[in-house]
């Protein structure tokens, strides 16, 4: 497995906070990891700086071996690290269809990577019977499907999900688990989660965040029973 993308040393600072404080990584080809840790831990922060979004103060992310450290944002997608923020944000006054192949346009132009087929992207999201809804009419499940289609228009090398299961129904976050393996097939996937029924769903590659700093890498089952995890997240129980 060839390493896609390295995080090297990366800090980011907010006035007395490290949101990132040192952290070092790789992300191989179609490797699948899962990010954890408890609320501002800086998983979200992790994310913003792998997908260009944020700049952080120190360190460097490179993909395919090239810094990456002083590109914009659109550039990360151009390569293929396209990210879904927390939260489901969609275009109220598009269709689903319409924001599909809206979110189609901009790497396609960019980077001549042609995005998939908008039919094929309503059937993984399974919001077939949806194609014409606007986004202001989807419920908050169909709008974290629709955002996640949403990334896949762009044909991603890395797909970077911010706790793509919240609000979500336990059928939909088994159905969002069986996804994301399926997608790892084709493509590096990380992802943020909360669900611990997910995570050990996914079975993968964890990293645990905890006031910046990443302080376990590992399987999932051996960084679940890591004493550290316990104490700063998992609990005992
Ligand atoms: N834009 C920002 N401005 C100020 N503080 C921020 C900003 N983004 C994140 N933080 C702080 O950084 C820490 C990590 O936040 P975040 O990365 O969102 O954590 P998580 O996603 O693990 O809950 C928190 O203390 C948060 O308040
Ligand atoms: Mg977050």
């Amino acid at each position: 497995m060839g390493t896609l993308l390295e995080i090297e040393q990366v800090g980011k600072r907010y006035g007395g906070i490290m949101a990132i404080d040192g952290v070092s990584f790789t992300i191989g080809e179609r490797e699948l990891v899962c990010v954890i840790g408890p609320n501002g831990a800086g998983k979200s922060s992790l994310l913003n700086v792998m997908s260009g979004t944020v700049r952080p103060d120190q360190g460097d992310v490179r993909f395919r071996g090239r810094s990456l450290r002083s590109q914009p944002a659109h550039a990360f997608a151009n390569h293929g690290i396209v990210r879904k923020f927390q939260g489901a944000n969609v275009f109220p006054w598009m269709t689903v269809t319409d924001s599909l192949r809206m979110a189609g346009l901009g790497v396609a132009l960019h980077s001549g990577r042609a995005p998939p087929a908008v039919e094929d992207v309503l059937a993984t999201i399974k919001l077939g019977h949806q194609a014409h809804r606007l986004g202001s009419m989807c419920s908050h499940g169909q709008r974290q499907w629709l955002e996640v289609g949403m990334t896949l228009m762009c044909r991603p090398r890395i797909l970077l999900l911010d706790e793509p299961t919240a609000g979500m129904t336990a059928v939909a976050t088994v159905e969002m688990a069986e996804l994301a393996l399926r997608l790892a097939a084709e493509m590096s996937v990380v992802v943020i989660e909360h669900d611990m029924s997910f995570v050990r769903r996914l079975g993968c590659r964890t990293l645990v965040m905890h006031q910046g700093r990443l302080i376990a890498d590992g399987p999932f089952d051996a960084v679940s029973h890591d004493e550290r995890v316990r104490d700063a997240y998992l609990g005992r129980a």
